[in-house]
């Protein structure tokens, strides 16, 4: 099963999804944690080259073609060999993020994007894909808690971020089989909770 976790930048993609993660070891299943942009060798020096402060230079075209990049490569590295394995592969964003932050927020045409998405991923698509629903301003609220540097993309504006909201909620919108949309709001334990109750009755858990 492919599980992959969406929404703003400190919307809490990578607690929960760590905590997932730790849930699904305890109970003997076998899975794997990735984050994109990253995962491999490769996709950890692309994200270097997308994130470095520096880059301001970097067109909108390079920067999609470069999560594409990263995100083809892990796929043919890690994520088909581990499903293919029975493995629970959980990712931290995946195709949605460029569709919500590429085109929704920035300048690529939308079916432009989806086509690439789906070349970059040889069409593999998530079994579930849970959606931290949680607005730029609240997100970002938590910003110095994390305490790291900001990168090239949380350098963007508020504007910026307002309009990925809205495509991640429109893409979820589009796609209500395959989304779990929880409220970012909530506590991390009882967003954890909706996600152990919703992963285990996917994966017949008792
Ligand atoms: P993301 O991976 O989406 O950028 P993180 O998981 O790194 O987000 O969380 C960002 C910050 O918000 C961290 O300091 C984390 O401890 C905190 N956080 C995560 N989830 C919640 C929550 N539900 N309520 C309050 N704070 C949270
Ligand atoms: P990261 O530090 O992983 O952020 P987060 O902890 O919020 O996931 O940085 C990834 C940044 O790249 C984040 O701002 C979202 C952005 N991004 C895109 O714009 N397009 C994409 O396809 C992906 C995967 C990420």
């Amino acid at each position: 099963m492919f599980i992959t976790f969406e929404g703003l930048d400190f919307s809490g993609k990578s607690t929960q999804a760590k905590l997932l993660h730790e849930f699904l070891k305890k109970k003997k299943i076998r899975s794997i944690l990735l984050r994109e942009p990253g995962g491999t060798t490769i996709s950890e020096k692309v994200r270097e080259i997308i994130l470095d402060r520096e880059h301001i230079e970097m067109t909108p075209l390079t920067e999609f073609m470069l999560f594409s990049a990263s995100r083809s490569q892990l796929v043919s590295q890690v994520i088909k060999p581990h499903l293919k394995k029975g493995y629970v592969v959980i990712c931290d964003r995946y195709y949605d993020s460029s569709t919500a932050y590429q085109s929704y927020g920035g300048e690529m045409e939308l079916k432009d994007v989806l086509k690439v998405n789906d070349i970059a991923t040889g069409g593999l698509k998530p079994d579930m894909t849970i959606f931290i629903d949680i607005g730029p301003k609240a997100a970002f609220g938590r910003a110095n808690l994390r305490g790291n540097a900001k990168d090239r993309m949380e350098n963007k504006n508020l504007t910026f971020y307002n309009k990925v909201y809205r495509g991640f909620k429109d893409i979820a919108n589009h796609n209500k089989k395959r989304f779990v949309v929880i409220k970012g709001a909530l506590s991390i334990e009882e967003i954890h909770n909706t996600i152990t109750k919703t992963v285990s009755r996917k994966l017949n858990l008792k």
